[in-house]
């Protein structure tokens, strides 16, 4: 493994070649989005929220891929079963390219799609994009021990980051990935922002193959973030060591429990840590002292519910137009492919 340091934009990065056909760029902590200004800004406002992203240390990032495999769990399952279904018809549609994942946590369902580019290919490109770098290395390490015509260029910080510091294109074209209805982790407004931002990195006739979870029953949505072996609650509870280690905190874990409701009229599941009693913890690398009264929530995650042709309303509005849309035949889970500059 050798290392090199450089500059993207504002932030420092630094280019480790972790084994042969695999490189990632570590995209500087301590960047505007790395500060924890976001976890200030969440436990001062009321009600108290804070970013999803902070599941994910090593021990989050696990428990996800736990929570992927419970039977209550529908998302993973039903948007793998898509993929098995119509990786072929994606890649005939889009070409050769380089795919770029947006949160590729251990690309699990992603293989269903290198296989498929793979096929007769000498050559494929994959760029995972995670802010857990444990499990992005682990993932691509895997990947190029099994696909010889692989080569990974990764990066490890948020997307916001790697969006601003991604390599230039490389021909003939793009598909920028973001999968397991990970989009619906943004307020309406945030998520226009943010395919704005892959937009902008997007060149006429790349592609966005996106996972979006659809409206149902709530009961069948509440029962998958509430598993019966206890794996979301957990889940979400790590939030807390995180935060405890990264911010040198004294959040008290076993004082919040886990909840996650369904909301109808927003279309989400909201998850939450209730505190079980009057309580105030510190983290110090903030300066930050926070109150909670007993059974004060901090809305941890919301996860939207969508229809597919309100979304593609919004997407075309943004220049990018449906080329396809596959769904299982409960139609629960849909993929959408999307093209710059397709009407
Ligand atoms: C819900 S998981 C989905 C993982 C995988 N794509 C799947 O479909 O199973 C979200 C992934 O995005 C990563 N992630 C979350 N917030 C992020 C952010 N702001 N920037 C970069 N990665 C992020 C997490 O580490 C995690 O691997």
């Amino acid at each position: 493994m050798t290392r090199e340091k450089g500059h993207a934009g504002k932030g420092a990065m630094e280019l480790v070649n972790e084994v042969q056909r695999f490189q990632f760029t570590r995209l500087a902590r301590g960047a505007e989005a790395e500060d924890g200004a976001d976890v200030v800004a969440g436990l001062t406002s009321a009600p108290k929220t804070l970013p999803c992203r902070y599941f994910y240390d090593a021990a989050g990032s696990d428990l996800f891929a736990q929570i992927c495999e419970t039977p209550e769990y529908y998302p993973t399952r039903t948007e793998r079963s898509i993929l098995t279904r119509h990786a072929g018809e994606i890649a005939a549609l889009t070409g050769p390219c380089e795919i770029v994942e947006l949160g590729s946590g251990t690309a699990s369902k992603t293989r269903l799609l290198l296989d498929a580019y793979a096929d007769g290919a000498k050559e494929v490109h994959f760029v995972p994009i995670d802010v857990s770098e444990s499990v992005l290395r682990e993932s691509s390490r895997d990947l190029v021990s099994r696909y010889a015509a692989l080569s990974i260029r990764g990066y490890s910080g948020t997307y916001e980051q790697a969006l601003a510091a991604l390599h230039p294109a490389p021909a003939p074209a793009r598909m920028f990935v973001f999968l397991g209805s990970t989009i619906g982790n943004f307020r309406n407004s945030e998520r226009v922002a943010f395919v704005a931002r892959i937009r902008d990195a997007m060149e006429d006739g790349d592609t966005f193959l996106l996972g979006i979870d659809r409206r149902k029953d709530g009961a069948i949505i509440e029962a998958a973030y509430n598993d019966s072996q206890g794996l979301t609650a957990r889940f979400n509870l790590n939030m807390l060591s995180h935060l405890n280690r990264r911010f040198h905190g004294d959040l008290v874990v076993d004082n919040f429990t886990h909840r996650a409701v369904y909301e109808p009229r927003r279309h989400q599941i909201e998850m939450r840590l209730e505190s079980r009693v009057a309580q105030t913890a510190r983290l110090a690398d903030l300066n930050l002292s926070v109150s909670f009264a007993r059974g004060e929530s901090i809305r941890t995650e919301i996860s939207k519910k969508f229809d597919p042709e309100e979304l593609a309303g919004e997407f075309t509005a943004l220049g990018l137009g449906q080329v396809a849309l596959w769904s299982d035949a409960r139609q629960w889970f849909s993929l959408v492919l999307f093209r710059l500059g397709a009407r």
